[in-house]
């Protein structure tokens, strides 16, 4: 049979992430795959300092040089200009410096949604502590809803920000942020969005989306190495979100604060030069050997035929509305705990993930990349059909109650190794 050209296209960059073929990897939400040219650079990058010393002459001006190219790739990725990005440790890391570094007063307001991640709810609960906002939750459902309509329901005079995710982790909604940055605009409030699902898994355009602080994980849907990200500041905003934290560089012999040009100014020291090394790697590789309009097109599909195959599926409740685009597909199977169907997928050859964050619901998330294959998508779809109707004639039997996970200590020896369903 002659393949077509797309069909060769994976296959050929399916051979660059091993992952994808030690276990049907539906897990990107969590942490992407990691591509051979990202691991070498890493290495690369590891060796060259084990054998010619990490101190050597005009190292400090090739990490400059090298941690410009990656704002640069960002910038070529999301837009902007490359000035606008900072490069952090995570998402985490990103809305710490944009939150902590605005100017709060006790009473100020700030709106978030209830499916947030505790990465946002956290930084926004020790602001409550340290400085009494009050943060106000947006219930959005599962998200498929008019956001903006319900937040703008919660403004007052004294809301300051409005902050939420651009893809909804626990639903994976794409949210329509230019309605939501438009209310921003006209209440004169500032938007901070956290993009740890949206980026490298849906088009982003940042400058588009009208957001003034844009935080990105490069561990997830950009396949690059833990420990990275970066937040995007828009240039005029730079005086409304001040540098919470200062480092050696920053500051005169008389002490007074100098900030570091662009964006620059938010980072904390030196990043792990192995680390920058690789996130380079990764975004070149989405960029230049993956395609990144075929990569969003291809996960939107996959992400869309396995939301089918759940749909009215029999022991399934799913949790991502139709008609949402991108990878994530959240569902539940009643009667067995989240975290239990994730682990029973894992002993079929799946690595997909549960979710739970309070007030929004547990769930099991598949996240769909370019990577998988159709044929993945569909026995993903046939080991969650058979676990559920495992588990419905257990629970009929046992009079439905719920099983969950056995103790860590009891799912390792358990543990098989994963084989194909
Ligand atoms: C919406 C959302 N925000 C933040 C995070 C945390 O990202 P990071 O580990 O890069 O801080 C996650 C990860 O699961 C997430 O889904």
């Amino acid at each position: 049979m002659v393949k077509d050209a797309d069909t060769r296209k994976l296959e050929r960059l399916r051979a660059q992430l091993p992952a994808v073929t030690a276990t049907g990897y539906f897990n990107a939400g969590t942490n992407g795959p990691i591509a051979r040219v990202v691991h070498d650079a890493i290495v690369r990058k590891a060796e060259q300092e084990l054998n010619e010393g990490r101190i050597v002459p005009g190292v400090y001006q090739d990490h400059a040089v090298q941690a410009d190219k990656v704002r640069a790739l960002l910038a070529r990725l999301l837009g902007g200009n490359s000035e606008e990005y900072a490069l952090t440790q995570s998402t985490n890391d990103g809305l710490n410096i944009a939150l902590n570094g605005l100017d709060w007063s006790s009473g100020d307001e700030v709106i978030t949604t209830s499916l947030e991640h505790p990465c946002l709810y956290m930084p926004l609960a020790l602001l409550s502590h340290r400085y009494g906002i009050r943060i106000r939750i947006a219930e959005i459902g599962d998200g498929a809803g008019d956001i903006a309509g319900v937040i703008s329901r919660l403004i007052s005079p004294n809301t300051r920000v409005i902050a939420l995710s651009h893809v909804l982790w626990s639903s994976g909604v794409v949210v329509d942020l230019p309605a939501i940055s438009a209310l921003a605009r006209e209440n004169d409030l500032l938007l901070v969005v956290d993009g740890a699902q949206s980026v490298g898994q849906v088009a982003v355009d940042i400058p588009a989306t009208g957001a003034d602080a844009y935080t990105i994980s490069g561990q997830k849907w950009l396949g690059g190495p833990e420990g990275t990200g970066a937040v995007f500041i828009r240039r005029d905003r730079f005086v409304d979100f001040a540098p919470s934290s200062v480092r050696y560089g920053q500051y005169d012999p008389t002490g007074f604060f100098l900030p570091a040009p662009g964006a620059r100014r938010y980072e904390m020291g030196e990043c792990n030069p192995a680390a920058v090394e690789g996130l380079k790697a990764a975004i070149t590789f989405l960029l230049e050997d993956v395609g990144a309009d075929w990569a969003f097109a291809r996960s939107g599909q996959l992400g869309a035929r396995l939301l089918k195959r759940l749909s009215g599926m029999d022991g399934v409740t799913v949790h991502s509305p139709k008609g949402r685009i991108g990878g994530l597909v959240c569902f539940n199977i009643p009667d067995l705990d989240p975290a239990a169907v994730a682990d029973k997928l894992y002993d079929k050859g799946f690595t997909i993930r549960y979710v739970a964050a309070p007030p929004g619901p547990a769930v099991a998330r598949a996240s769909v990349g370019w990577w998988n294959t159709e044929e993945e998508v569909d026995t993903l779809a046939s080991a969650i059909s058979n676990l559920a109707t495992a588990i419905h004639s257990d629970a009929t039997r046992n009079g439905h109650q719920k099983e969950t996970l056995p103790s860590a200590n009891a799912r390792k020896k358990s543990r098989k190794l994963p084989t194909k369903a």
